[in-house]
């Protein structure tokens, strides 16, 4: 098995990646996390991103949000060369990450959330009825249906609910790509199904999801591609419906499957 990354546009003829990374070195000092990462994502789907803990997830998404530069390597986006050296030429360009955190203020209510930051420009100071009806057009355009008000204090929402106000919040600003880092960690069992169905609507709307997980069920339910990080090379990135979960759990471990007996490979389709 061990479909390198590089080799995989030939998977997807069809549609031209939103992003692409290639070749993207990354390192801290003398650690050197990011290794040559490839990786794709797609409009309309729900690319998970994969791997052990401290095999670089997180570096290499601040690296596509601006939050990291990294060091090296391409970052194309609808199929052009850009730069992004800081998180405002991510958003330029359409890219929204949820972190764990999630970063809302648990002291403002739902409307003020998703507005927070962005609604006070100078030329563009939306009143608070404007922002009150892009919220809720907002959440009922993602048929969320669980909040009571949009007035209510976020500190009162359960975790599912404040999942839902911080991804709807990187959706309200006509975002192409959502990257969600381990949305459902935190979250039972039916705020889970809640979130994980929401993601699927994001990509089903044509943005493009990045899923950052540590739980191959809810990978196997929304995911379409599966990119597995290892050691900081991206040594597969496949169609789901081409692995099995035996496969990603092997490519996570080990970074390789035996199956067709191929020899262990690194980010580049090099056999070590
Ligand atoms: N700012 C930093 N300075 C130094 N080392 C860092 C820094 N950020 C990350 N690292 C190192 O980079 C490696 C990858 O970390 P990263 O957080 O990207 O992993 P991850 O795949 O997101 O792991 P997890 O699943 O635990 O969240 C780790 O060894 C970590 O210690
Ligand atoms: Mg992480």
């Amino acid at each position: 098995m061990s479909v390198p990354a590089t080799e995989l546009s030939a998977t997807h003829p069809s549609d031209q990646p939103l992003l692409s990374l290639r070749g993207v070195h990354k390192s801290f000092g003398a650690v050197q996390v990011l290794q040559g990462v490839d990786l794709d994502v797609r409009a309309g789907q729900v690319t998970a991103l994969v791997g052990d803990n401290g095999a670089g997830k997180s570096t290499l998404i601040k690296g596509v949000a601006g939050i990291h530069v990294f060091d090296s390597g391409d970052y194309f986006f609808e199929g052009e060369p850009v730069k992004v050296h800081g998180p405002k030429d991510a958003n330029a360009l359409g890219i929204e990450v949820v972190y764990q955190d999630l970063a809302l203020c648990d002291n403002l209510d739902v409307v003020q959330n998703m507005f927070l930051g962005r609604e006070m420009g100078p030329r563009v100071r939306l009143d608070e009825t404007t922002m009150e009806t892009r919220a809720r057009e907002t959440l009922d355009g993602l048929s969320v249906r669980t909040l009571q008000s949009v007035r209510t204090r976020v500190a009162s929402l359960s975790g599912g609910q404040r999942q839902t106000v911080a991804i709807a919040r990187a959706v309200l600003w006509n975002s192409k790509i959502v990257i969600l880092d381990e949305p459902t960690a935190a979250l039972g069992v039916a705020q889970t199904e809640q979130v994980l169905r929401l993601v699927r609507r994001l990509a089903d709307r044509g943005l493009g999801v990045v899923l950052i997980s540590h739980n191959l069920n809810e990978v196997f339910q929304v995911a379409d591609d599966i990119a597995v990080l290892y050691l900081g090379h991206m040594v597969a990135q496949v169609r789901k419906d081409d692995v099995t979960r035996a496969d990603v759990v092997e490519l996570i471990t080990s970074g390789a499957t035996q199956r067709d007996g191929a020899a262990p490979m690194n980010g580049n389709g090099v056999a070590r």
